[in-house]
This record gives C-alpha cells, sequence and structure tokens, in this order.
C-alpha cells in the first residue's frame, strides 16, 4: 500500500472522527487517537455500525500511534488552536524520526505555523499549516483545505487529502497555496469573508423585514428565488431555511426567538488585524467584526434606543418587486466587494512573506466544499485565469461589467436604508470601497496638507519631484 494511504490522526472530537471515517469511506487506513478516553469511545461506537471498521485503529496513546505508523510518517492534528497544539509537538518530536510530516488542521495563527514550520525545519520534521472548512458536514462527506508548507512533504500527504476533498466536477477542492503559513492564512481570510457575507445577509435580512414588511415565509421564499440568481451559495440556502423555520415551542419565526447577539472565535477578528498590519483595506469584513461586537452591546443597545431618536423604518408601499431585486442587486455588489477586499489582502500579504498565492488557485478552492462555497467563485477564478487580468477583482472585465449593471439597486438599497436609518454597515461600506476604489484623485492631498500643517510631516507635489513643507499659518 502506498505510504501516504496509511494516516495518523490525533484528536477525535466530531471533525476528526468524521474526517477519519471520510478518509476511510476512501479506503485509506488510520490509525487514531486523542487524549480523552471519551473522544476515543465515540469513534468506537460510530465503528460498531460502520461498513469498513478495519480501516480505522484506536491506539490508547500518542506513543503507540507513532509506533504503528511507518515512517516517513503523516501525522493530522485537529485539536484546538493554540497552546493545545504546541504541547502536543512538543510531545511527539520526542517520538518522531527526521523527515515525519505533522499536518496541524485547526483554525491555527498563520504566524504561529510559521513559527511551528521553522521550528520543526531546525529538527527534520515537516510541518503543514491546513486549513479546513465545511463544518462537521464537510469534514465527512468532502471539505475545502488550503495547505501551507513545503512541496515535498505536500506531495506525500496530496493523494489521501485530495481524495477526501470536496470536488467542484472533476477539481479537488484541495490545494497548496504556498510555504509555512499560506494556507492558515488563506482560511483566515476565508473566515473574515465569511463574516462579510454573513453579516450582508442579516442586513438583507433586517431590510426585507423592516422596510420591505415581508413576513418570514415570504422572506425565506425571496432567499430561495435568490439561489437561482447569480447569488447562489451555500449561505444563501441555508438563510432561507432559517427564515422558513418555525420554534416548537411557541410556533413563532425561531430565528426571531434567539437573542441577538452575535458571537465569534477570533478568525474575523484576525482577518482586520491582519489588514490593518499589511495596511490592505477590508472595511466589509471589518465592519462584520464591528456589527458583531456592537450586537453583543445588548444592554447597551437597549438604554440608547429610549435615548437616541432617528427615523423608524416604515414598510414602504412601493412596488416589493422592485425594491427586492434592488435589495438582491445590493447583495451581490457587496458580496463581490467582499470577495474583491479578502483576495486584495491574501495578494499583499503573499507578495510581502513570499508565498506566491494564486488568487485563481484559491478562489478554485472556494468553490465547492467550504462555508463560502458559491456559484460566483468560479466566475473569480476565470476572471483570475483570463491572461492580462490581475489586480483588484472589481477591476476585472467581467466583474466591472457586472457591477456596472447592478449598480442602480445597490445605491437605491444604501440611500433607503440610510433614510429610514436601519444599520447596514456592510453593504455602505462595501459601496464606499467600490465607490473608493475608482476615484482617480481621492481626498488624501487634504489629509497630507493638515499633516503638514499641524507637524510638518511634508507633502510630495502633484507636478514635481521632492518632499515639500508649507509654512501654513498667517499668524
Ligand atoms: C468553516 C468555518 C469554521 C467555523 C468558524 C466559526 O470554514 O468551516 O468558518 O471555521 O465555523 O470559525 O467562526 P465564529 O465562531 O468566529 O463565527
Amino acid at each position: 500500500m502506498h505510504q501516504a494511504s496509511h494516516i495518523g490522526l490525533i484528536g477525535l472530537g466530531v471533525m476528526g472522527r468524521n474526517l477519519a471515517l471520510n478518509m476511510a469511506d476512501h479506503g485509506f487506513t488510520v490509525t487514531a487517537t486523542d487524549p480523552w478516553p471519551e473522544a476515543r469511545q465515540s469513534l468506537v461506537t460510530e465503528l460498531a455500525n460502520y461498513s469498513q471498521p478495519e480501516r480505522i485503529r484506536i491506539t490508547p496513546g500518542v506513543a503507540e500511534l507513532v509506533a504503528a505508523l511507518p515512517a516517513p510518517r503523516n501525522i493530522l492534528l485537529l485539536v484546538k488552536a493554540g497552546a493545545t497544539v504546541d504541547s502536543l509537538i512538543a510531545q511527539l518530536t520526542l517520538l518522531l524520526e527526521p523527515g515525519d510530516t505533522l499536518i496541524d488542521s485547526g483554525n491555527s495563527f498563520y504566524r504561529d505555523t510559521m513559527r511551528r514550520e521553522s521550528e520543526l525545519a531546525d529538527q527534520g520534521f515537516h510541518f503543514i499549516g491546513l486549513g479546513i472548512s465545511g463544518g462537521e458536514e464537510g469534514a465527512r462527506r468532502g471539505p475545502a483545505m488550503m495547505a501551507g508548507g513545503d512541496a515535498a512533504a505536500y506531495a506525500r500527504i496530496k493523494p489521501v487529502l485530495e481524495t477526501i476533498a470536496a470536488h467542484y466536477g472533476d477539481s479537488p477542492c484541495c490545494a497548496r497555496v504556498g510555504r509555512n503559513g499560506a494556507g492558515h492564512f488563506v482560511k483566515m481570510v476565508h473566515n473574515g469573508i465569511e463574516y462579510g457575507i454573513m453579516q450582508l445577509l442579516a442586513e438583507a435580512y433586517l431590510l426585507l423585514r423592516d422596510l420591505g414588511g415581508l413576513d418570514h415565509g415570504r422572506m425565506a421564499a425571496t432567499f430561495r428565488a435568490w439561489n437561482n440568481t447569480e447569488l447562489a451559495s451555500y449561505l444563501i440556502e441555508i438563510t432561507a431555511e432559517i427564515l422558513d423555520k418555525q420554534d416548537d415551542l411557541t410556533g413563532a419565526p425561531l430565528v426571531e426567538m434567539i437573542l441577538d447577539q452575535a458571537q465569534q472565535k477570533g478568525t474575523g477578528r484576525w482577518t482586520s488585524e491582519a489588514a490593518l498590519e499589511f495596511g490592505i483595506p477590508t472595511p466589509t469584513l471589518s465592519e462584520a467584526v464591528f456589527g458583531r461586537a456592537l450586537s453583543a452591546l445588548k444592554a447597551e443597545r437597549l438604554a440608547a434606543a429610549d435615548m437616541l431618536s432617528g427615523p423608524s423604518p416604515v414598510p414602504l408601499k412601493t412596488d416589493s418587486a422592485a425594491f427586492i431585486e434592488s435589495i438582491r442587486q445590493a447583495l451581490l455588489g457587496s458580496i463581490i466587494s467582499c470577495y474583491a477586499q479578502g483576495l486584495a489582502l491574501i495578494e499583499a500579504a503573499g507578495r510581502e512573506l513570499d508565498w506566491q498565492i494564486e488568487l485563481a488557485t484559491v478562489a478554485g478552492l472556494w468553490r465547492a466544499g467550504c462555508i463560502i462555497r458559491a456559484d460566483l467563485l468560479a466566475r473569480v477564478m476565470n476572471a483570475y485565469q483570463t491572461p492580462g487580468q490581475s489586480g483588484n477583482l472589481l477591476c476585472t472585465s467581467e466583474f466591472a461589467q457586472l457591477l456596472a449593471t447592478i449598480q442602480p439597486g445597490w445605491r437605491e438599497t444604501a440611500a433607503l436604508a440610510v433614510t429610514g436609518g436601519i444599520p447596514v454597515p456592510g453593504l455602505l461600506s462595501a459601496l464606499a470601497y467600490f465607490d473608493g476604489l475608482r476615484q482617480p484623485r481621492s481626498a488624501a492631498n487634504l489629509i497630507q496638507a493638515q499633516r503638514d500643517y499641524f507637524g510638518a510631516h511634508t507633502y510630495e507635489r502633484t507636478d514635481r519631484n521632492g518632499v515639500f513643507h508649507t509654512e501654513w499659518s498667517q499668524l
């Protein structure tokens, strides 16, 4: 049997168990363990009803797992990101042999992955940072996977990963996108875009409900109809299902019974922090993080609702079909703007950290299996595969044309939301990004003048080279 077909797996939470079963489904042999006896027992229980139980061996500990695997070993780690990964690596390095590969499949911070890769390389081990998306179902049936690490180590694990991955047509949604932290960086930005799109969908729901006066059945039908347009995607599909769900306890739409405070585990915040660090604007991805933060301030919002006056949304008495189409256009433009922001960040980080990430490959990986999977991503991939097309997604000829056609609805929706007092920071920031990008001359000249006025920070001129300072004050 091919060496790569015998895999080690540490961490038997639901993701680990599902990945082990997914690998076994495809004929691979897995040796798995978890420090918690309960987690090992869960897999034993699942194997009782599994058709090929002999393909998964469970060892009581990490030492037995390492001993059971032929060298060079490939061991997937599916443990909580952070200190747990470091302590597991410390334990494993005492047991491994040079040439073995560890594959960290959690949502690890890409800088940690870069550090771990370098520390392990010094000891003769390979390390792959593997971003996995698609949740529990994805792990079981086919996730999208974004790998970073050295090419030779990836080549050894590639037959397994690309077989168990989601497929778009014949193409596996799994690839090595660059060295060391590149895979985890791309997964992090995937999550940043995920936050952005979720915020935009929440805003569309607010507009349909409070400005359009649609009930939940009609909102669900609207999202279902949108799923047959350019918006077709997993997140649109699940939003339709969510809006249709009744609460068993009250009979009300379940979504209205859920507390309006969004939680977060941190990957969206990391994306915005990276954007600040690399100096790349990702306003919509960041507004989504701030949107969750504002939602969490429930007590403050309740107090402010009594203090702050403003328009209360009054359902429109306009033609609702035209209104709904405007929101669809606004959503489409804003989602494309999210992709553009996230891909620009990947491009910039890849350039700075010498990862040579191909944006067409990234968009291709996201076409199936992951949470942001969407029909549009095939068009994003095509846009970057077209000879001569590079740079910002909004400026590729395909998307520039599409954005020209949907702009009226996008602007109309933004204006209606502002006039009606409906908070839509995602939608407005996405439009402002588009408008900011198409400004041949921004207003930053005034900012430069102000900096020079109060701090003698100097400025450059449009008509000659050099650095200038003006004594601005007449006093
Ligand atoms: C995925 C998801 C996954 C996870 C998010 C949730 O790609 O499968 O993005 O990684 O569900 O991290 O993140 P929050 O808890 O921060 O919303």
